[in-house]
């Protein structure tokens, strides 16, 4: 039976209630209807504990929160199920609706008052109708756009700090029969779990985007003490994604390459002026305090919260594949490729960019220093993961003048 919901051959029906370990050995139950509640708790009590390990495994909000959904729907012995959000608006837009049908309900909007899942979300409270015709608050106009009969609904409001943040609800028992209270009481239960999370992500991201600001305002005032350097740090960010975008580094990772690249100049704010916007070549002397500043930008990293790996890509940012670099004279591969992957993107944006010493060259000219200077300067993989992601993104080039000098970082 193809389920036009879910666009799936009757999936949840493939799928088995979770028996987890926390139910350990326990016999199956066929008769009485004392033993029969037990056997609906213990596949309650199953739920809830891979409900909340899943929770605790995944990393994306939107993934478990389809993976709890699709969960409760098998353990329901429902052919359907979704999520619905409350937007700024106070309406209602669908968050989780798989397969076919669902991609045209993905991110599709009800009125705050619509249906059955308006009712839930605007009263705060659970409901089961297993005749959606006998219900006035059925709406038909979901079933409209996808084509899905719905006969009957259990729905649960998701509730964060007393506020209603959106609905979960599950949709006509596989085998024609009616939604129980055992059936809600579990629904209320799932939906404690997913408000929870979601709410705790939601607080997760909003510290994520403020050090994110902070960071970005850590940089630009480091760049704003240098003219020629207005935005390098946001750009040598932005250049190091697109590079550790095209290999095969974990999330985590790259996020720290992401940081470590628009901090990796932070040592810059304690070299002295007079040093940083110098016109013409620097002196030895100066050199030797210009080349201080990877080590007191790992430094003053290292003492805040949660930079600890930021603060050795940054030490590292000016080591050279051929070991000529500071400050530790670090060869190849034992430079972090976090580090590699800066300082490409760090050269590049130098070769681009005017500065007071020499004029910008072209992006196809940049590049061909990238690759000429590769195994010697550069990390060829830096190089080469650098110049896909480059090509697939197509960052606009910003100067066309002629090239001159060897790339530095
Ligand atoms: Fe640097």
């Amino acid at each position: 039976m193809t389920n036009a919901y879910t666009g799936k051959v009757a999936e949840a029906q493939k799928c088995k209630a979770p028996r987890a370990s926390a139910a350990g050995n326990a016999p199956e139950f066929s008769e009485g209807q004392g033993i029969k509640e037990i056997e609906q708790i213990r596949q309650r009590l199953n739920l809830m504990y891979e409900v909340s390990r899943t929770a605790a495994s995944s990393q994306q909000l939107s993934q478990l929160i389809k993976q709890i959904t699709l969960m409760t729907q098998c353990a329901l012995n429902a052919s359907a199920s979704s999520v619905l959000l409350v937007d700024k608006d106070g309406d209602l837009i669908f968050e989780v609706a798989d397969g076919q049908v669902g991609k045209q309900l993905r991110r599709a909007k009800l009125g705050a008052q619509s249906g059955v899942a308006g009712w839930v979300a605007s009263h705060g409270k659970a409901v089961v109708v297993n005749d959606v015709n006998q219900d006035q608050r059925f709406s038909t106009l979901i079933d409209t756009v996808t084509g899905f009969t719905t006969k009957s609904i259990i729905c649960a409001p998701l509730v964060a700090h007393e506020r209603v943040i959106g609905v979960i609800e599950v949709l006509n028992k596989l085998d024609g029969a009616n939604f129980s209270d055992h059936d809600l009481e579990t629904l209320m239960s799932v939906a404690a779990t997913v408000a929870m999370n979601i709410n705790n992500t939601r607080l997760h991201q909003t510290i994520l985007d403020s050090y994110k600001t902070t960071i970005r305002v850590l940089a630009a005032t480091v760049d704003a003490r240098d003219p020629y350097a207005y935005g390098h740090s946001q750009r040598v960010s932005e250049y190091a994604l697109l590079a550790a975008n095209s290999m095969p580094l974990p999330r985590d990772e790259r996020e720290v390459i992401e940081t470590a690249a628009a901090l990796h100049d932070i040592g810059k704010a304690y070299i002295p002026e007079s040093i940083l916007v110098k016109r013409g070549p620097l002196t030895d002397e100066e050199w030797k305090t210009m080349r201080k500043h990877p080590v007191i930008g790992s430094n003053i990293l290292k003492s805040i919260p949660f930079l600890e790996k930021t603060s050795k890509l940054v030490l590292y940012h000016h080591e050279r594949y051929d070991g000529r670099g500071y400050p530790d004279g670090l060869k190849g591969e034992t430079i972090p490729v976090g580090s590699r992957l800066i300082a490409v993107a760090d050269a590049f944006d130098t070769m681009t960019t005017n500065h007071s010493y020499q004029g910008a060259s072209t992006v196809d000219e940049a590049i061909e220093r990238l690759h000429r200077f590769a195994r010697i300067q550069f990390c060829p993989l830096a190089v080469q993961a650098f110049v896909a992601g480059f090509a697939r993104f197509r960052v606009p080039a910003r100067s066309y003048v002629t090239a001159s000098g060897t790339p530095t970082g």
